[in-house]
């Protein structure tokens, strides 16, 4: 998958831009606040459907304009394509594929495929779980649209059964009513959305595993593990009925603390470097290195999925990286459309490279 060329009208603090790209390797060089990760941000959009970055759609309209646009220009499939985005003040977006509106966001998945590395990231393994329920979710979100589709009804049953918890907490005779319903339904769509994630991270675990073995010259060894319900199900139980009657447990416990005290939104991802938890044991280089090996792998099962590469998108992190991963990273992608934002041109041989400046939101090619 390749981006040929990206337009941008009003969007952040670029209130114009036409970039066309390499199929290679792209460098985005330019002091800070200058309009680098806008641009990311933007192609970002088009295949996660919302921003790394914590916001409402608004925000993406520049500052005193009505309206933003965004129109990516892309090979996939050995097709040329192009996919068109439009945020506005007073009403809801806009989204094209090839000209056709799109009724909802999640027509445009599969379509277009980016992976994203940026310091945020590093939560992924120093902060709680959420985050990496967030990964996880996120990198199967873009796979596929039925586990998104699972994903926003589980999300909808668990709020009305919290709700629930709260509203009918007096009476617990009429809540076990309602919960006869909503427990069952909760459990048969937590237990899908559990399978897909336990297939995945086994898939990951194995692609990131090898790629850290040799991102850290043999001397580190990687595990990833889905901590979960489902972990300890025999063989003659199923999932959800396991689920189903975790969630009749304690119900005064859990009327007290208003929770649902199992399912997919309580699961865990357990990363280990050597055996040992990475978010305590490791040190912020190896930290980094098992984020960006969990990266690297995301986008390798991505292109097993897709069938085609996604496209790299590597905000801010080769400055942080020595010398020797650096060149790895490069060569991991060789062959691939890899996107770098950087402060300063040491962080990439430039000789390899198509480099652009940017400056005050406007982009222009270096030669
Ligand atoms: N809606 C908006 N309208 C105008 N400007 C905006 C809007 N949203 C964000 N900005 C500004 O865009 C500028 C550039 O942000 P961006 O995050 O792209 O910088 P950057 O080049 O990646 O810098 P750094 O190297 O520090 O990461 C910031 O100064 C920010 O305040
Ligand atoms: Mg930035």
């Amino acid at each position: 998958m390749v981006v040929e060329r990206l337009q941008l009208e009003n969007f952040r603090n670029i209130s114009y831009a036409d970039v066309q790209l390499d199929p290679h390797i792209n460098v985005f060089l330019g002091k800070n606040a200058q309009g680098k990760t806008n641009f990311i941000e933007a192609i970002w959009l088009f295949s996660a459907l919302k921003s790394f970055r914590a916001v409402k759609e608004t925000d993406f309209i520049r500052f005193g304009e009505e309206k933003a646009s965004a129109i990516l220009s892309f090979k996939a499939f050995e097709r040329s394509q192009t996919a068109k985005m439009e945020f506005f003040k007073e009403k809801k977006k806009e989204l094209t594929l090839n000209g056709a509106p799109l009724e909802k966001m999640s027509q445009m998945v599969g379509n277009f495929c980016a992976v994203l590395f940026s310091p945020v990231h590093l939560q992924l393994i120093t902060e709680g779980p959420a985050g990496r329920r967030r990964f996880l979710d996120l990198a199967l979100c873009q796979l596929s649209s039925r586990y998104l589709t699972l994903l926003t009804e589980y999300n909808r049953i668990l709020r009305q059964r919290n709700a629930a918890l709260k509203l009918y907490g007096g009476n617990l005779q009429k809540l076990k009513g309602l919960l006869e319903v909503w427990d069952l339904r909760l459990a048969q769509c937590g237990a899908k959305v559990m399978e897909i994630r336990s297939r995945y991270i086994k898939d990951l675990q194995q692609q990131a595993c090898e790629i850290h073995r040799q991102l850290s010259s043999q001397k580190e060894e990687l595990t990833l593990r889905y901590v979960s319900v489902c972990e300890n199900v025999g063989e003659e139980e199923d999932i959800a009925s396991v689920l189903e009657k975790r969630l009749k447990q304690k119900l005064e416990e859990q009327v007290r603390f208003g929770i649902t005290p199992a399912g997919p939104h309580r699961d865990e991802l357990d990363v280990r470097l050597n055996g040992r938890a990475a978010k305590l044991y490791a040190s912020q280089g190896q930290q980094r290195s098992a984020v960006l090996s969990l990266k690297l792998a995301e986008g390798d099962l991505a292109g097993r999925k897709i069938g085609e590469s996604p496209v790299y998108l590597l905000d801010d992190v080769m400055s942080e990286l020595d010398e020797t991963r650096r060149s790895f990273i490069l060569e991991k992608l060789c062959g691939r459309q890899v996107l770098i934002t950087c402060c300063d041109d040491r962080a990439v041989d430039s000789a390899r490279v198509c480099s652009f400046g940017v400056e005050n939101g406007i982009f222009s090619k270096n030669l």
